[in-house]
């Protein structure tokens, strides 16, 4: 006899939770099938074909046909992919397409999922940190920067020219004057590069104490050719670099930092008077009572619980995590010599907000 027999329970309510669970279940399941349906370029190609079989699309794709034909099958299952049984025939639809393809740019989605591998990968390690405390480190994680390279080309530099630097007036005439800029924890430098190329006037810095992402960094600038980027292993949090910049950004890097507030008087430091800080962060409320209703809140706190935060923790730093929202965020700014924070969301990225401070 179960243990909760005797209890009052609404059977509705549990009936109605139990299909909450199923749905989580396909769609956890979904979510991987779709992150391997991206690195295969599945959606790319299948995105460019009529109605075809499962071997057309093997061939058409240079996979096992076997392989193929399962994953169709929970596209199908899942409502991704639609499926004729009379041909035995299968069909990406033009509008699915528009949101799983690198094609889409900051629509992708299927780039997104692939960071619930990326979490699994460490999963062992975060069970540990629960019993033990501490925290796993960045050099743990499989494919981080990688993950994070396309993520950021979706949420950075897809809207870089559009929408993102127009929010601070007057600065794309200073760029193309010739301005000294900076990249904090720049990761694999691609939002760099893009304005390097764009602004040859202009000098452009990257730290990352990540070798990996400096090295991948440097190496994408030199296939391009891009002389007026310079990308250093250092940390942000020990720059020593009073009045030398014009413009500071932080693409999705201040939460994660071991001493964020550190980094936060270093940047007010190391720029000059009338200078910017750029910072984008996530999209959240320091309260976890206002995160109910945010679209991305369990994604955002379970990024934050298997990654932010953890690597954070793992330096002996504060933890913010993710979700330390804009009530913190703001508070933390002022706290570092900022006066003036303009908050901006932009419709390519309703993941984050938009940061501007202006130094004075
Ligand atoms: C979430 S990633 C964002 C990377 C990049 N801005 C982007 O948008 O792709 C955070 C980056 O900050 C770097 N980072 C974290 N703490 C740092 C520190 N104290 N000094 C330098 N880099 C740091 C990490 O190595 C990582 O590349």
């Amino acid at each position: 006899m179960c243990n909760n027999c005797n209890l009052n329970i609404d059977a509705e309510q549990t009936d109605e939770f139990g299909q909450k669970l199923l749905e989580i279940v396909n769609h956890s399941s979904l979510s991987l099938m779709m992150s391997i349906g991206h690195r295969a370029r599945l959606f790319d190609i299948m995105s460019e074909m009529e109605h075809a079989s499962s071997s057309e699309i093997a061939e058409k794709t240079s996979l096992n046909e076997r392989y193929v034909r399962e994953w169709l099958g929970a596209m199908v299952t899942g409502g991704i992919i639609q499926y004729d049984p009379a041909l035995k025939t299968y069909f990406l639809p033009a509008e699915h397409a528009a949101l799983l393809t690198r094609a889409a740019g900051s629509n992708n989605f299927a780039t997104t999922m692939q960071w619930f591998s990326v979490l699994g990968s460490v999963e062992d390690k975060i069970v540990d940190c629960f019993r033990e405390g501490g925290g796993v480190p960045y050099t743990e994680f499989s494919r981080f920067h990688e993950v994070m390279a396309e993520e950021s080309y979706n949420s950075v530099v897809c809207g870089l020219f559009e929408y993102i630097l127009p929010l601070v007036p007057g600065l794309e005439e200073k760029l193309k004057a010739g301005i000294d800029v900076l990249d904090i924890g720049c990761g694999s430098g691609l939002a760099l590069i893009e304005m390097a190329a764009a602004y040859p006037e202009s000098r452009f810095k990257g730290y990352d104490f990540s070798q990996e992402s400096i090295g991948r960094a440097k190496q994408t600038a030199e296939e391009r050719g891009i002389t007026n980027v310079f990308f250093q292993v250092q940390d942000v949090s020990q720059m020593n670099a009073a009045n030398s910049f014009d413009l500071i950004t932080a693409f999705d890097v201040i939460h994660d930092q071991a001493n964020p507030a550190q980094v936060l008087s270093e940047v007010n430091a190391a720029l000059r008077t009338g200078g910017t800080f750029l910072m984008q962060d996530i999209a959240a409320s320091s309260n976890v009572e206002m995160n109910i209703s945010n679209p991305l809140g369990p994604m955002f706190y379970t990024i934050s619980t298997m990654h932010c935060m953890t690597v954070s923790l793992a330096q002996g730093g504060a933890g913010l995590g993710t979700c330390w929202g804009k009530e913190l965020a703001c508070q933390m700014l002022k706290e570092a010599g900022f006066n003036d924070i303009d908050v901006h969301e932009l419709p390519h990225d309703i993941m984050n907000y938009f940061y501007i401070m202006t130094k004075t």
